[in-house]
């Protein structure tokens, strides 16, 4: 990372821009116990709630939850000075925090956005595509960025690649089939390698791609990439600078605590003036900044962009992103184990520098293509969530169910142990069923 994190940036407050809000009570942070179970006392989770799909849709700390309440309370104190005075200061220096965080040190380059799906959708549209162009994706895309792409083709010229990958797979064969791909359609000299969707961190599986290298790739021939980190920011360490990627998008709300709505899209410096948001509004003018367009598109509540202030303040009371990583690489790799000897559960990967804060394994006795499994496999996730107010994900990849489990600092290898054994109990209750 270039900066620090935290170091340099002067912060900003409410009450630091208008005096009169220091009658409104801040909340106070206060952080009790170690990671584990007992770290649940930070979070607002139903005490019978065995969560272990953080993944999905974050978790916000009690501490981020107050804060949002207060900038709210603070924004119908005047809302003339909030929206017209404090508002703009507020959200710059907020990005100005959290760029370290995203190793970029131009922060004129980030805006924020409700979530990674609207960045996806932002970049295309913007863009006008020709016949010959080729947009390239992976067949395993997060299904609501396939849409997009697909939207994109089925309304212009442009024409759609969908990489295979099948794990488990070493990053080596990742690169390689992504040059392949690249190669297959170089050789059509109609056609041009346009732009390239690629994730960071997959969805399903939870995956963590060798994204600087598949980027490599794609800027040799010319192409505009995306980098969709929906999950990246707080679970794995990023250096956008050194990426030269064209469009970032990360969620702060999933591995960052930030309020649910809280996304960074980062555009370089380059792409700025061609790149618009979805809502056009008052900002729309040649000479207008980035970071303006963005801000305003329509009257919103902005609490939930500034709650990044309180998540950057809780990560690092807790003792900052690495020791946050250390516990849930820790975990990952334990739950991983106890999952292989006691359920007999399958690695979907062995590759390290695949692994992060996801456990990732093959179920053994549900076989996809059958489709008496099929329906219990898909049905799994709700079957679980009813019967024991539990959650993980289910999915199909390379012709077997595997699960994805999320480690996160308010769980231990308890949870994932009782998850195990209702898992398996599940399946076999199912399969009785059935037979
Ligand atoms: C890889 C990936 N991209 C995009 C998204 C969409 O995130 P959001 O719903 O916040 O837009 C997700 C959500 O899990 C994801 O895993």
């Amino acid at each position: 990372m270039h900066n620090k994190v935290g170091s340099n940036v002067k912060i900003l407050t409410p009450c630091s821009i208008d005096s009169d809000l220091s009658d409104i009570k801040k909340p106070e942070l206060k952080v009790v116990g170690t990671f584990g179970r007992t770290f649940r006392q930070n979070f607002l989770l139903n005490e019978k709630y065995l969560i272990l799909n953080h993944g999905s849709f974050g978790t916000t700390p009690k501490y981020v939850e107050e804060y949002v309440e207060y900038y709210s309370r603070c924004s119908e104190y005047n809302i003339d000075k909030w929206m017209d005075q404090t508002i703009r200061p507020m959200i710059y220096n907020s990005l100005e925090r959290i760029a370290p965080y995203m190793g970029v040190q131009d922060s004129t380059q980030l805006t924020y956005v409700q979530n990674s799906t609207t960045a996806v959708s932002t970049a295309l549209r913007g863009l006008s595509f020709e016949a010959g162009d080729v947009i390239f994706k992976f067949n395993t895309t997060y299904n609501a960025c396939s849409n997009a792409v697909k939207y994109i083709c089925d309304t212009t010229k442009a024409e759609l690649f969908d990489i295979t990958l099948n794990f488990p797979m070493t990053d080596e064969e990742i690169i390689n089939a992504t040059t392949d791909a690249i190669n297959k359609v170089k050789q059509d000299s109609s056609k041009r390698v346009r732009f390239a969707l690629i994730d960071a961190i997959i969805s399903v599986p939870g995956i963590v791609l060798p994204y600087h290298e598949i980027t490599a790739e794609f800027k040799k021939v010319g192409a505009l990439v995306f980098i969709d980190a929906a999950h990246s920011l707080g679970m794995i360490d990023l250096n956008i600078d050194s990426l030269g990627c064209d469009y970032f998008v990360t969620n702060a709300h999933k591995w960052f605590y930030s309020k649910r709505g809280c996304a960074i899209f980062y555009v370089a410096n380059k792409n700025k003036t061609s790149t618009h948001p979805l809502v056009i509004s008052h900002s729309y003018a040649p000479e207008c900044e980035f970071g303006e367009s963005f801000l305003w598109q329509g009257t919103i509540d902005f609490s939930t962009y500034l709650s990044s202030n309180a998540a950057i303040d809780f990560i690092e009371a807790v003792g900052g992103l690495k020791s946050i990583q250390s516990y849930c690489r820790n975990l990952v790799h334990q739950a991983t184990e106890l999952y292989q000897n006691k359920y007999n559960f399958i690695p979907l990967t062995n590759e390290k520098s695949q692994i992060a804060n996801f456990v990732n394994m093959i179920i053994p006795n549900l076989e996809y293509g059958n489709p008496k499994h099929d329906k219990i496999g898909y049905e799994l996730k709700n079957t679980i969530l009813t019967r024991h107010n539990a959650s993980g994900v289910f999915y199909p990849h390379n012709g077997h169910w595997n699960i994805r489990l999320s480690a996160q600092i308010f769980v231990d290898l308890d949870d994932f142990d009782n998850y195990g054994k209702i898992i398996v109990e599940t399946i076999k209750q199912e399969l009785n069923e059935l037979s």
